[in-house]
């Protein structure tokens, strides 16, 4: 049986063999069924890319229903337990896992980008002194494309690489800053004796001590939560970030966008609405009553559910093990306990199992970044940090694809048909 879709169109009668490959369908060879020779061709209608491929891809695969994730082929549990974020990071970028020399290479050469242009610390103090830090880190990220304007030149490897290491390696500092903004602190400038997660709790937390020593557990526990954000495959700010690179400009450009895309609660906001739900609930003994308001649809319970899972969020395991760790050094986050209710009660409550409702990786992460020492503004920042390598991945996969163009949806037209101009003065 030849692999193809046989459609036949009722209005002329006539048939078509469309091809299926890797379980899709071109949406180009619907083009060839037109009803007249001037019809434009048939097209296909799907907001929301609910059910539209928009790449090839290698770098992330996810499997929603049996709650699987992996980087380049390597299950996220096995990266997280194994692994750190420098080296997950050169796995999604470059394909592979580094071999020592390589990795050491690579760290080196992260490590050497970390300080920002001074002219970048000025430009961030004149933010308003409550500003949300992640308007300061989008606008500053984008900023950075007038300070290398050699990032223009897309079409070069080695271009594409140096630009990668810049940004993998300043976004901790312009977070960083960005907090110390917020806080009303002094910058701290990156030590580069410490690790790279360690580096970034010392640019948020140091104080008056000459040498910022951080605890080695939270470090971990920074570099895991790392690890686990790093990508996430063709989500929404992964698709602005090819949308936007597919039109050429240099990725700092590109990757304001991206972060913008983050911001908005439907995606990078999740994790701060799970705190304030736990807040509003205030006590383990209040839960089964919100747990019946989520079932009357008068509330929704946040941290729950996924587009694409339909099972246990594999990241969200993870983070479960993780805020153990956090909390023994810092003392249980109190909302655990409510956390640790709503979800028992949850996962034996038939509207959740029927509709496959499980914790998403937003449910205990805000409860670690909260004992951690975060306010909750920082959150999207802090899921932007890792996500850059897989925004940068996923743009260096864009532009090396050959069957890529410039992004171009099209659309269906509901307007008015053609209209006269009524001037001004005669208008009802
Ligand atoms: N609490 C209560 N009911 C829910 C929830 C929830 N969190 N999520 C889905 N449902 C119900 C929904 O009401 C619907 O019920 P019915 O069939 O009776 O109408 C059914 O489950 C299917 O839901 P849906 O809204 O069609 O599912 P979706 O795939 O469009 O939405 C979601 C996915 C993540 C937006 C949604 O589950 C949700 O709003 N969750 C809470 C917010 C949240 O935790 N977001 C973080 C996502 S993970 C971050 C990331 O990976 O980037």
């Amino acid at each position: 049986m030849p692999d193809t879709l046989t459609i036949t169109d009722n209005r002329t009668g006539k048939q078509y063999e469309i091809p299926v490959k890797d379980g899709a369908i071109r949406a180009m060879d619907l083009r060839q069924i037109r009803t007249s020779p001037d019809d434009f061709g048939l097209m296909t209608y799907d907001p929301a890319f609910m059910n539209t491929a928009s790449c090839r891809s290698r770098v992330t695969f996810i499997d929603g229903d049996k709650g699987i994730l992996r980087y380049r082929g390597y299950p996220i549990e096995q990266l997280a337990e194994q692994s750190d974020y420098l080296e997950t990071a050169y796995l999604i970028l470059f394909g592979e896992l580094p071999t020592e020399v390589e990795y050491q290479a690579w760290k080196r050469d992260i490590t050497l980008h970390t300080m920002l242009h001074e002219n970048i610390k000025k430009f961030m103090e004149g933010f308003n002194y409550d500003a949300h830090p992640m308007g300061i880190f989008l606008s500053t990220v984008g900023a950075l494309s007038t300070f290398y304007p050699d990032a223009k030149d897309i079409g070069d490897e080695v271009s594409r690489r140096m630009q990668a290491v810049r940004l993998i390696a300043k976004v901790p500092t312009i977070a960083a800053y960005a907090f110390r903004h917020l806080m009303g602190r002094p910058y701290v400038y990156p030590d580069n004796d410490l690790s790279f997660s360690g580096n970034f709790l010392n640019m948020l937390f140091k104080m008056a001590e000459a040498k910022y020593e951080p605890s080695p557990v939270l470090a971990r526990a920074l570099d895991v939560l790392f690890i686990l954000h790093a990508d996430h495959e063709q989500n929404c700010s992964a698709n602005a970030m090819r949308a936007i690179g597919s039109s050429h400009v240099d990725p700092y450009s590109a990757l304001a966008g991206a972060a913008a895309a983050l911001y908005g609660p439907l995606h990078g906001g999740a994790n701060e609405a799970v705190l304030k739900m736990l807040h509003e609930i205030g006590h383990v003994a209040n839960v089964p009553t919100f747990i019946e308001k989520v079932k009357h649809g008068e509330d929704r319970l946040m941290g729950f559910g996924h587009r694409v899972y339909k099972s246990y969020d594999p990241r969200a395991r993870i983070i479960k093990k993780a805020a153990d760790d956090v909390f023994a050094v810092t003392g249980r986050n109190p909302l655990l306990d409510i956390a640790l209710e709503l979800e028992r009660i949850a996962l034996e409550d038939e509207y959740f199992v029927s509709r496959k409702l499980y914790p998403n990786v937003d449910f205990y992460s805000g409860l670690i970044y909260q004992a951690l020492g975060f306010p909750m503004e920082m959150f999207p920042v802090l899921f932007a940090i890792p996500r850059t390598s897989g925004w940068v991945a996923q743009w260096m996969e864009m532009l090396t694809d050959p069957e890529q163009k410039i992004a171009r949806p099209r659309q269906i037209y509901v307007g008015y048909d053609i209209r006269t101009f009524v001037p001004r003065a005669k208008r009802g």
